[in-house]
Order: C-alpha cells, then sequence, then structure tokens
C-alpha cells in the first residue's frame, strides 16, 4: 500500500506556517478569535486534517499523531502569546488615553461641628479649674426641671406653650439646669461639674430661634464658694476663650434657682467689641438645697455648711458670633458650604 504520510506531512507543514502567520497578523482580539476558530475549533483545519488520520495505516498514525499534536501546541502556543501582547498593548492605550495632570478628587475628611468645636474648647478650659463633665437625660421630670429648681407651678416657663410636654408629664428639658438636680441628689459635695447638652423650647424657628439649642451648665458646691469665686471662675473661662482683653459685666437679675442672680454680658475684640448677653448665673438658692436634701433624705447640702454657685450658657450664640454667621439654623441645616469652612 502506497504511503500517505509525505503528503500529510506536508500539508501539516503548509497549515503550520498559514496560521503562524494569521496569527501574527491579527491586530486585535477579535482577528485572534476568529484565527483560534478557523485553526483550533471544531470544524477548523487542524480538526479537519485529523480526520484525515483514518485513512492511515497502523504504522503510519503515531508518527502524524505525533506531527498533528505538535501543530495543535504550537498554534495554541502562538495564540496565547499573541493574546497577551494584544492584552498589554490595549491596556497601555487605555492608559495612554487619561489625562494624570486632571485634578482628582479627593475624598472629603470631615470635620468635627462648630458647636462641637466650641464645647470641646469650653470643657478643656473648665477641666483645668478641676471641673469634671456631668450628663442627664433630655427627657426629664417636671421635678427635675422646674420643682427642685425652686420654679413654682405658675412660672411662665411651665406653660404648656413654651415648653414639649409628652402625654405622661415629662417634658423636653427647657434648660441643662435639670442637670444640677440629678449631680447633687446622686452625689454628696463638694461637686464641681460642667454639663454640655441640648435643651428645648417651643420657639418658632426663625434666624434668631430654635426650637433644639446647646446650652452648658456649671455648677460649685463646697464649703464657703463665694460670689468672688464665681466671678474669678467666669472671667478665667472667657478671657481663656477670647483672650486677655475680654471684658465682663454682671448685672442683676432673677432666676429662681439662684440668689442673688445676674445676667452676664461680654465686649470682646473677637465677636466685634460690642456687648453681648450671654448666660445666667448666680448663688445656689437654699431652697434647692432643701430640694435636693428631701430627696436624698439626708442634710448632705446643708445650706449652713455648703454654698454654691450655678451658671448656664447659651452655646449657640457663641458658636454664630465665633463663625461670623447671622442665621442661627446655619448651625443646624448640615449645609456643608458653610460647614466645610471648619475643617482642620
Ligand atoms: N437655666 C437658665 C436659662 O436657661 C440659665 C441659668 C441661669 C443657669 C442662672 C444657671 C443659673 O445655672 O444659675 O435661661
Amino acid at each position: 500500500m502506497e504511503t500517505q504520510t509525505p503528503a500529510l506531512s506536508s500539508q501539516i507543514d503548509q497549515l503550520r506556517i498559514e496560521a503562524l502567520s494569521a496569527i501574527a497578523e491579527a491586530s486585535d482580539a477579535l482577528a485572534l478569535k476568529e484565527a483560534r476558530v478557523r485553526y483550533l475549533g471544531k470544524t477548523g483545519s487542524v480538526s479537519l486534517l485529523s480526520e484525515g488520520m483514518r485513512t492511515l495505516s497502523k504504522e503510519e498514525r503515531p508518527v502524524m499523531g505525533k506531527l498533528l499534536n505538535d501543530l495543535r501546541t504550537t498554534v495554541t502556543a502562538a495564540l496565547d502569546e499573541k493574546e497577551s501582547v494584544l492584552t498589554i498593548q490595549a491596556d497601555a492605550a487605555a492608559l495612554a488615553s487619561i489625562d494624570t495632570s486632571l485634578p482628582g478628587t479627593a475624598p472629603g475628611a470631615g470635620s468635627l461641628h462648630p458647636l462641637t468645636l466650641l464645647v470641646d474648647r469650653a470643657v478643656q478650659i473648665f477641666r483645668r479649674l478641676g471641673f469634671a463633665i456631668a450628663d442627664g437625660p433630655d427627657i426629664e421630670s417636671e421635678w427635675h426641671c422646674f420643682d427642685a429648681l425652686n420654679t413654682p407651678a405658675d412660672h411662665p416657663a411651665r406653660n404648656e406653650q413654651d415648653t414639649f410636654y409628652l402625654p405622661d408629664g415629662r417634658l423636653l428639658r427647657t434648660h441643662t439646669s435639670s442637670i444640677q438636680i440629678r449631680t447633687m441628689v446622686a452625689n454628696p459635695p463638694p461637686i464641681r461639674i460642667i454639663a454640655p447638652g441640648a435643651a428645648y423650647r417651643r420657639d418658632e424657628v426663625d434666624a434668631t430661634h430654635l426650637a433644639q439649642f446647646t446650652q452648658m451648665e456649671g455648677l460649685y458646691v463646697a464649703p464657703s464658694v463665694s460670689l468672688a469665686d464665681l466671678k474669678g471662675t467666669i472671667e478665667f473661662f472667657f478671657r481663656e476663650l477670647f483672650g486677655a482683653g475680654t471684658e465682663i459685666r454682671f448685672r442683676p437679675h432673677f432666676f429662681p434657682f439662684t440668689e442673688p442672680s445676674y445676667e452676664i454680658d461680654l465686649r470682646t475684640e473677637a465677636l466685634g467689641g460690642k456687648w453681648m448677653e450671654l448666660a445666667g448665673c448666680g448663688m445656689v438658692d437654699p431652697a434647692v438645697f432643701e430640694e435636693v436634701n428631701k430627696k436624698r433624705g439626708d442634710n448632705a447640702y446643708d445650706p449652713e455648711k455648703v454654698s454654691g454657685f450655678a451658671f448656664g450658657f447659651g452655646l449657640d450664640r457663641l458658636a454664630m458670633n465665633l463663625t461670623g454667621v447671622s442665621d442661627i439654623r446655619m448651625l443646624t441645616e448640615n449645609d456643608l458650604r458653610f460647614l466645610s469652612r471648619f475643617t482642620a
């Protein structure tokens, strides 16, 4: 029988040359994919050639089988290599079209709210004078918010039009002064605390009013605390906050829970050099100590043995003046154009 080997093997050579040059010429992924199908696909040229094996003699088959296998391996390797070259080229082309000189989008670092920054500064200053931080609930009992603070039932602050009452009789605290009571009921003297926190009033929200605002309460109770201690503490605080040139003025006033009571005005170049009303303060009224003693069931706050001063600031107004905004709502609206000015 006449051997077919020479014919087949020259077909294999021919196909190798053709396939390798087609692969070399493929200029993109699509052309390469077509070449892969054309040569290695089920009905591709290499597969068709393999079918010719059936007509070969027993001796010829292994020889031709090996040649065909080599062909398949060579073509596969050439296709794979070309594919990775084309991928690298495509990536490089994509990167080349990126303008690295354009400004990027920096992730926003965020910052503390101006009110938080003010509270932090205030807390730091009072810490140096030995004041600890005290806390209390925003939803408060009438007793803690008013009765214990010597505020009678017919006082205007307790009016339903001015205060948020809950159906069970509790209320959103109208001032942080309730924390004075909570602290004294829970701890015997000496007490030296500040308490920053939210307070609520049924106010129409406008440029100078919020229904929720921020206060900072202070209380110092010990044997023989005097009005001079109060004045010294307040002056030290505001001079630390606004500078040595800051002037403080105490104006006689009335609060049910202090006697005598004062309003504090402040004048500083840092806030435009005008007098501004800032806080209430006074010497703790003995009636408050008596209420606390009743609740405690002891005489720890004996008005004959201890005395104290208390004060309360509105922090929103201070923050407004420090940030130079004329509308208090800016402090609650989360407008990043405003807040981002305070990014450290
Ligand atoms: N609680 C008062 C208010 O909200 C402020 C205040 C006045 C607090 C005098 C005090 C104080 O501790 O002694 O208007």
